[in-house]
């Protein structure tokens, strides 16, 4: 099976969320958690944005030894040689360089022509490849870019030495349709094109970050970008644990996959949010604290014959111990007897049905109920005369 390279910048676009920073220590603790869930290619960092995220990163590249370590630039020669002294030590050097190439993006933020920007595109590549045997190279803003314009630039940048060639989604513009579009014309347009990996980078804005990425996926990309919780600007970047399960789950379907170890994703989910400070949503696909817990009657009775009936992934493949049947209003006779015997009571079927009573009234006041509300309640109609 065909395999997607897996692009992790939990700590750089990630850690550009509102309100998020982290020290040195916290990134090292991250970037080592991201190298045992075996993130292909971790971005550690912008090296010339700060001095603690220079020292962030040099530290990582010295650190990480079984993922690739990067770090951004933008397309000026200060930013590629401070990238260079970070990464220099890092088991396979790589830059992540970027340009806007959109009309928007050149016109008001640039201040410079299409032909202007592509010129410094060409000469940043050239510059950054006499020091680095890998440079990726992104469009930002490409989803809004002209996409003839994309074909020429892309042309020029591989020609100057890149090898990664990215088109984000910055803004989280793009439908799966278009942005599928987008890779089919690139591919169809640019000579050697096959010569380099093409990558998909995608933001949340419009809650079609997973949905876009898999579309790349479908049209051709052998690298997709995104963050673990799917932390990052704005609404954030895609999360990569939804893609990989995704490709697991439906590997019918997509027949790719990544080298994700899926067990490791809860424990990285955590970390992150702890190092963070950014809370998960408990409905969160695949590491929602409710990712795994049924609590409708129907589901929980359905759940206990036979797991697969409500649960696309298993618990255990990404990490959880286990699901969860959680006692409310909505529950039925079957979770509560089996909660029951796992309390140790075994209390026949005329106190087992009182104490169900006695259950449902107290769902009316309270949204769930504990295993100490269970245990006070079976305990009384066990020593009911
Ligand atoms: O979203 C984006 O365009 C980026 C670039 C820096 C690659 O994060
Ligand atoms: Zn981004």
């Amino acid at each position: 099976m065909q395999k997607v390279n897996v692009f992790d910048t939990t700590l750089r676009d990630g850690e550009q969320s509102a309100g998020v920073n982290l020290n040195t220590v916290e990134k090292v603790e991250i970037a080592k958690q991201l190298e045992k869930l075996g993130v292909d290619i971790m971005e550690a960092g912008f090296p010339a944005s700060s001095k603690g995220d220079f020292e962030a990163v040099e530290k990582i590249a010295k650190t990480v030894r079984n993922s690739s370590v990067t770090g951004l630039a933008r397309a000026y020669k200060q930013d590629i040689d401070a990238a260079w002294d970070a990464l220099k030590h890092s088991a396979e050097p790589r830059i992540h360089i970027f340009l806007a190439t959109s009309p928007i993006h050149m016109q008001y933020k640039l201040r410079k022509t299409p032909d202007e920007v592509a010129a410094i595109a060409v000469e940043a590549v050239k510059y950054a490849k006499q020091k680095f045997p890998l440079v990726q190279w992104s469009a930002e803003d490409a989803t809004r870019s002209d996409k003839d314009f994309l074909v020429r630039i892309i042309t020029e940048v591989i020609h100057a030495g890149a090898n990664v060639i990215n088109l984000p989604d910055t803004v989280g513009y793009t439908t799966p349709k278009e942005y599928g579009a987008l890779y089919d014309y690139i591919q169809e347009h640019v000579p050697n094109i096959d010569k380099v990996i093409l990558s998909a980078h995608c933001h949340d804005d419009l809650g079609m970050a997973t949905a876009n990425t898999l579309s790349a996926i479908e049209h051709g990309v052998q690298q997709v970008e995104g963050t673990i919780n799917g932390i990052g600007e704005r609404a954030g970047n895609v999360a990569l644990e939804e893609v990989a399960v995704a490709l697991h789950i439906r590997q019918d379907y997509y027949k790719k996959k990544t080298r994700l170890k899926l067990d490791e994703i809860k424990r990285t989910s955590q970390l992150v949010s702890k190092l963070t400070g950014m809370v998960v949503p408990g409905n969160k696909a695949v590491v929602g604290a409710n990712a795994f817990a049924h609590e409708a009657g129907i589901h929980q009775d359905g759940v206990l014959k036979e797991a697969s009936t409500y649960e696309i992934i298993t618990p255990e493949l990404v990490g959880f111990s286990s699901n969860r049947l959680v006692l409310g209003k909505h529950s039925g006779r079957h979770a509560f007897k089996e909660r029951a015997a796992a309390l140790g009571f075994d209390l026949g079927q005329e106190k087992l049905n009182e104490a169900f009573k006695a259950f449902k009234a107290l769902t009316d006041k309270k949204k769930e109920v504990t295993d100490d509300d269970l245990f006070a309640i079976l305990a009384e109609k066990q020593t009911d005369a």
